[in-house]
């Protein structure tokens, strides 16, 4: 028997008027008809909240002053009515007041990264998770992209053989200057502690390097030696890092993360190289895969060919030449996020295929972070995580 499909029903918390990301969760979410927008706080002052819910027709009723008037008011609306998920799109620093509140009202979460400021809170959310039996998805976005996948495949395939060394490079060149100080507002709080968290570079970007690198290896970071730097005087927090791995099994590594590279953009590039062959994927053409196998022609995958896996396949829309990109790779996480809720709620097993990155690999993100900041300010050299 077929039961009516519904868009699931999500409620924003942040992206308001001017705010960055905000924006491409709802263009992700919206851009399969999976999802659509019901219910928010998109901002801490309530009157831009209010013009900011007028602005992507979200009824008055449901644009809502607090984080947690949202949850109160969309917990007393009928089933069916009231929203499934929460999506946080703030600053770091209310991520975990807000996941946390969502998950102990039974709604399912998909939040930004990095998870939270500490791995206490981390942990927390976790066990949450755990004894509430609700989704909880962090946007890692990159592990979305299909190209991103078909390289894991081809890890898990022996493509490249046994991993003997990844360097993972997420370069950018926007704080290159004090641009908190010049009214960017996504600067001002990326360089603020108490609203980006311990860390600043690390944090933000970081982390993305950190679950990218295991989410295509399906290696563990075992331990690492980390130089953490202000490059720009003034500025409180990490600018740039550079950082050695060791991973589980033995591969070594190297993690870049800077944004005082002036004229990198969103330079995120991984390269791995294993006893059989190497891989290599740039996120600013995110279409291409490059493959070595040892001895052999380098040979390009191109994302939409049928020699795809799959895995790869099954999460584009479009044939090949007509390029997709960051917002697509967002729906991907939306889109099997959205399988793993829709399970949930129908009392099915989810597709096997539909993954994401969960608030395990979150916290292991805030975990990593705390290793390389312990690290950086240590006289040891070397820091298990
Ligand atoms: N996955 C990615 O690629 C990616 C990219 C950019 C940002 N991010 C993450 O997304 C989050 C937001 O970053 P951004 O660059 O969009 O920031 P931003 O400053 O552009 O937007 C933040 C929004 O949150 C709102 N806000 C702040 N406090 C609030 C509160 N108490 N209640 C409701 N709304 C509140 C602000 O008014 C603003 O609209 C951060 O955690 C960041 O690390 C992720």
């Amino acid at each position: 028997m077929s039961t009516t499909f519904r868009p699931l029903k999500l409620g924003m918390v942040g992206g308001g008027r001017g705010a960055f990301i905000g924006a491409v969760h709802r263009m992700a979410a919206r851009l399969d008809g999976k999802y659509e927008i019901v219910a928010g706080c998109f901002s801490s002052d309530p009157e831009v909240s209010r013009e900011s819910a007028r602005d992507i027709g979200i009824a008055d009723e449901r644009a809502y002053s607090s984080w947690q008037e949202m949850l109160d008011g969309e917990a007393g609306r009928p089933d069916g009515d009231r929203i499934d998920a929460v999506s946080i799109v703030t600053p770091n620093h209310m991520h975990y007041p807000v996941a946390r509140g969502a998950i102990e009202a039974g709604f399912h979460v998909i939040c930004d990264k990095p998870l939270v400021h500490t791995s206490a809170e981390a942990d927390e959310l976790v066990k949450l998770v755990d004894e509430r039996g609700v989704v909880f998805g962090v946007t890692h976005n990159y592990t979305g992209y299909p190209m991103v996948r078909q390289a894991r495949q081809l890890v898990q395939d022996g493509a490249v053989g046994t991993i003997r060394k990844i360097i993972v490079e997420y370069n950018q060149g926007w704080l290159a200057r004090r641009a908190e100080l010049e009214g960017n507002k996504q600067a001002a709080w990326r360089s603020d502690p108490k609203l980006s968290g311990p860390a600043g570079a690390m944090g933000d970007i970081g982390s993305h390097a950190e679950n990218l690198v295991e989410s295509i290896t399906g290696l563990e970071i075992e331990s690492l030696c980390a130089d953490v730097s202000t490059l720009v005087p003034g500025r409180a927090l990490d600018d740039d890092a550079n950082v050695l791995l060791r991973f589980a099994g033995g591969a070594r590594g190297v993690l870049i993360a800077s944004q005082i590279s002036t004229g990198a953009e969103n330079d995120l590039r991984i390269r791995i190289f294993g006893d059989a062959g190497a891989l290599t994927w740039h996120q600013e053409e995110p279409n291409s895969l490059y493959y070595t196998p040892i001895d052999k022609p380098q040979q390009v995958y191109r994302r939409g060919n049928p020699y795809l896996h799959s895995v790869a396949t099954r999460i584009e829309r479009i044939p090949f030449g007509h390029p997709e990109g960051f917002i697509e790779a967002f729906a991907n996480l939306y889109g099997d996020i959205g399988e793993h809720i829709r399970a949930a709620k129908e009392g099915r097993k989810a597709d096997a295929a539909a993954e994401f990155p969960t608030v395990r690999d979150g916290a292991r993100g805030v975990r990593f972070i705390e290793t390389v900041l312990k690290s950086g300010s240590s006289s040891e050299k070397w820091i298990p995580l």
